[in-house]
């Protein structure tokens, strides 16, 4: 499936509030931030540890886990939120798509990020609330762009599935659905 990843993250910043000014600051900041992330990842996957739910998905891997996820943090610090940043995290998405990971646990995972994530910027500016409050908007608005973007795999596997059924239950063929669907496109 082909995907316009341009018109996804125009849609995902109209949703999120991601501004360029936003992006700017989050670049600004992240050297006094990005030495605290790997603490961050550490209290996110003991929080995740303990939900009973998720110990098929983290057991045996937790430590790539964790440099993955790190990684990933340092780059809402450094990186463009263009349609490079939309594709990637749209795979991240597909990755946890393909692990059959719920999706609840990418909103729940993104909760508790950001109630990491919280403490820590309102420690590192508490002397100048103007600026803490934009960080933790900037923040907010940065990680709702990545879970809307990475949801999106869950969207299109989940049409995907529905389609399946319906081919199975139907025994129709898929050219004559991929024919049918062409001709009703409009
Ligand atoms: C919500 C925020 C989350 C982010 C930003 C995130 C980020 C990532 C990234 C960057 C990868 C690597 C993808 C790749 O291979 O290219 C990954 C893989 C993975 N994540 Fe997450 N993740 C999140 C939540 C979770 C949660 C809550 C769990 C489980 C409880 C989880 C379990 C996994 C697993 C099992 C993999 C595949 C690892 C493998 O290939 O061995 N993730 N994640």
């Amino acid at each position: 499936m082909s995907h316009d990843f341009d018109q996804l993250t125009q849609y995902a910043k109209s949703f999120t509030g991601l501004t360029e000014e936003y992006e700017s600051l989050l670049k600004e900041v992240g050297p006094q931030i990005i030495p605290h992330l790997a603490g961050v990842t550490k209290n996110f996957y003991e929080q995740l540890s303990a939900i009973p739910e998720t110990e098929p998905y983290l057991s045996g891997r937790i430590d790539s886990l964790r440099a993955m996820h790190t990684q990933w943090l340092e780059g809402l610090f450094t990186k463009d939120f263009d349609t490079n940043y939309t594709s990637g995290m749209y795979k991240v998405g597909d990755v946890h798509v393909k692990v059959h990971l719920p999706v609840e646990f990418m909103s729940g995972g993104m909760t508790l990020i950001n109630g990491q994530l919280i403490p820590l910027i309102i420690n590192s500016f508490s002397d100048d609330t103007d600026k803490c409050t934009k960080v933790l908007s900037a923040i907010n608005a940065a990680t709702g762009f990545s879970l809307l973007t990475m949801q999106q795999s869950y969207q299109e596997a989940s049409i995907a599935e529905e389609l399946e059924k319906f081919l199975k239950i139907s025994g129709m063929s898929r050219a004559l659905f991929s024919n049918l669907a062409e001709a009703y496109k409009d």
